[in-house]
């Protein structure tokens, strides 16, 4: 007899951690491994939590978040999406890493599978892994238009025991953004063949050519299987609130209100007020970021046009590049030395799935100036 599942007992620290917390006391570090940018949190959702707090917002509220928010939820997914959600089918467990979390438990178990279409955060194995499924990987492929992966790629690595499809559009790390018939044709398949769709939307204001990235909920019907997971903490720079939502299958409201009790006993009190503040008065704010997340991709695109040997597939959405090192089969070593000498954090891409070892992640939501500092300091770097 042992205390701990197997699945547990094989865990394994994601490398983006294991390469950046040895160093997180360090200031001179400019931190591009994480997928934040240093944007403080807009003082207007600030001064809606801080009034919550004041107003003595401490309490429990509904399992599956609070009213208001979810009526903000509607009136917002509505009018970015045209759509007339049915308000039962959302759910603010806390924040969206939650949500996937839960997602992943409602489909898959010991036995099952769970594809991931990759490279993808390394999280979403941990969460699928822990629920004792198995789990494999689809890849996406550099193209000229960017990052793409054909829909019979994802449909062709599903297997007899496949219950889940974990997608991520616009994608950390890639950028990828997958287009609304590609999500068609995938949907068209998982509705015959009863497979859950987790998709991950949480970067889906971060697009550069369009206002917001197509989105599986414009598609979806009422009991389809799909679970679309979405978030503040990227549009509107919330990464601390741990808030996010869920939109889910209407014949689940009940078992999301358990569900969201059990994990968390929904999100926390005040934050919420920050959220409704986000979404009613952040529109300004969110364009705002993406123009300045714009001009940091061209920024990383022209240095690293500069860098012997490295090849980047410009990103079609998220904040990140994620450029191949051509003369190299793994950057672990890479990532340690950039660190060593011109001390910018990277993310290594073995942290991404199989197939990414040549590959590191930068994440560029970051001031201009800090940024640039840190494109000057790699450029020398590679030139040298
Ligand atoms: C693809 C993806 N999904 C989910 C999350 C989790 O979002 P949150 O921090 O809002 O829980 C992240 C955060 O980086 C992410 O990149």
């Amino acid at each position: 007899m042992k205390p701990f599942r197997d699945e547990i007992e094989a865990l394994q620290q994601s490398a983006i951690t294991r390469f950046s917390l040895p160093h997180m006391q360090d200031k001179e570090v400019i931190p591009l491994w994480y997928g934040e940018g240093d944007t403080v949190t807009p003082d207007f959702i600030s001064q809606a939590a801080i009034q919550a707090l004041e107003a003595g917002q401490t309490f429990y509220t509904h399992t599956r978040g609070g009213l208001p928010l979810r009526a903000a939820l509607k009136t917002y997914l509505d009018r970015l999406y045209k759509l007339d959600i049915d308000p039962d089918r959302i759910t603010v467990p806390g924040a969206a890493m939650l949500g996937v979390n839960i997602a992943a438990q409602t489909a898959l178990t010991n036995g099952d599978h769970g594809l991931i279409v990759g490279p993808a955060w390394p999280n979403i194995e941990t969460c699928f892994r822990v629920t004792g499924a198995s789990v494999s990987y689809v890849s996406q492929h550099e193209t000229d238009r960017g990052w793409h992966i054909p829909v019979d790629d994802i449909i062709g690595a599903v297997l007899p025991n496949t219950k889940a499809i974990f997608v991520n559009s616009p994608c950390n790390p890639t950028g990828w953004v997958m287009q609304r018939s590609e999500q068609e044709e995938l949907l068209e398949f998982c509705r015959a063949r009863q497979i859950l769709i987790i998709s991950d939307e949480v970067y889906h204001r971060i697009v550069y050519d369009q206002n917001v990235a197509p989105s599986f909920l414009s598609i979806t019907r009422d009991d389809d299987p799909v679970i679309v997971i979405n978030g503040f903490s990227k549009a509107w720079a919330m990464t601390g609130w741990r808030i996010g939502w869920v939109v889910a299958p209407k014949r689940h409201v009940s078992q999301w209100a358990g569900l969201s009790e059990s994990f968390n006993t929904g999100a926390t009190n005040f934050v919420q007020a920050g959220a409704i503040a986000a979404l009613e008065q952040g529109e300004d704010f969110v364009r705002q970021q993406v123009k300045q997340f714009s001009q940091s991709r061209d920024r990383v695109i022209e240095a690293f046009s500069k860098c012997e040997g490295l090849d980047l597939c410009a990103p079609q959405g998220a904040f990140y590049a994620f450029p191949r090192v051509t003369d190299t089969a793994s950057c672990e070593g890479l990532v340690e030395d950039i660190l060593k000498s011109t001390k910018v954090g990277l993310a290594p891409g073995s942290a991404f799935g199989p197939s990414s070892d040549a590959y590191f992640r930068l994440c560029f939501a970051r001031s201009p100036d800090n940024l640039q500092i840190a494109l000057d300091r790699m450029v020398r770097f590679f030139q040298s």
